[in-house]
């Protein structure tokens, strides 16, 4: 099954795609993971991207494609992926079409509202990426990761200035890929209000 996993930041996007690698046996690729994994590992393109994700701002669509290629021709990915978070564009959507053909698209629906809370509770671990909420889904000691033992720390672009301009990225940006791949036929809407287990069961049944 080869997703593409589409919708605003902070819609949930990473949330359900954590379960659903399970449920499908593929990797959890996204690019927002890769560009903090290279920061973390302070490489190349971890310094070059580094104030860009701060900011809540795209990384160059160069960049970001060739990162994607490079990953996509990984053995794992040969029978299928969920990308989280790519394409973000439409010159990224057509450099995707060259690589691969899709399964399905899944456009996560949420209000504005609901993700600003979301991002703005939202804690993870910095060395391993897991994601909590401080009251949707806490840890089990308040600011400390539930298996390593680590202080969770607030992302940088979930400060209120960088959430007002992702959602203005977003909705430059992003949202018109929903019309895209609505156009090819590939596009399933699901309703990303409601539980993760109950978003997740929605979109297997949608998909099957
Ligand atoms: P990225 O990491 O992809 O950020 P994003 O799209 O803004 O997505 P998020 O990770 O914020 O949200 P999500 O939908 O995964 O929500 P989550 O599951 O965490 O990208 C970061 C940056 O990298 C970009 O700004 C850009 O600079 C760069 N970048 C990445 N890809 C790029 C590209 N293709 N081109 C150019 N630049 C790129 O959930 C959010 C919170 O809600 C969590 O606290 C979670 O616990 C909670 N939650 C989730 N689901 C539920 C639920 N059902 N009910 C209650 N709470 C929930």
């Amino acid at each position: 099954m080869k997703l593409v996993f589409l919708g605003p930041p902070g819609a949930g996007k990473g949330t359900i795609a954590v379960k659903a690698k399970d449920v499908y046996s593929i990797p959890h690729i996204s690019t927002g993971d890769l560009f903090r994994e290279n920061i973390r590992k302070e490489t190349e393109l971890g310094k070059k991207v580094k104030a860009i994700l701060a900011s809540g701002d795209l990384v160059p669509d160069e960049v970001t494609i060739a990162m994607v290629d490079n990953r996509l021709k990984e053995d794992d990915a040969s029978a299928g992926f969920i990308l989280d978070g790519f394409p973000r564009t439409i010159a990224q959507a057509d450099a995707l079409m060259e690589m691969t053909a899709l399964d399905r698209v899944v456009n996560f629906v949420l209000d504005k509202e609901e993700i600003v809370k979301r991002l703005s509770g939202r804690r993870v671990c910095k060395s391993t990426g897991r994601t909590y909420h401080i009251i949707y889904n806490p840890p089990k000691v308040e600011g400390i990761d539930d298996e390593t033992g680590e202080p969770l720390i607030q992302r940088d672009d979930d400060k209120e200035e960088a959430i007002r301009n992702r959602l203005e990225v977003y909705e430059a940006s992003t949202a018109p890929l929903i019309d895209y791949y609505r156009q090819k036929g590939l596009l399933v809407d699901i309703d990303a209000s409601k539980s993760p287990d109950e978003v997740l069961s929605s979109m297997v049944e949608a998909l099957r």
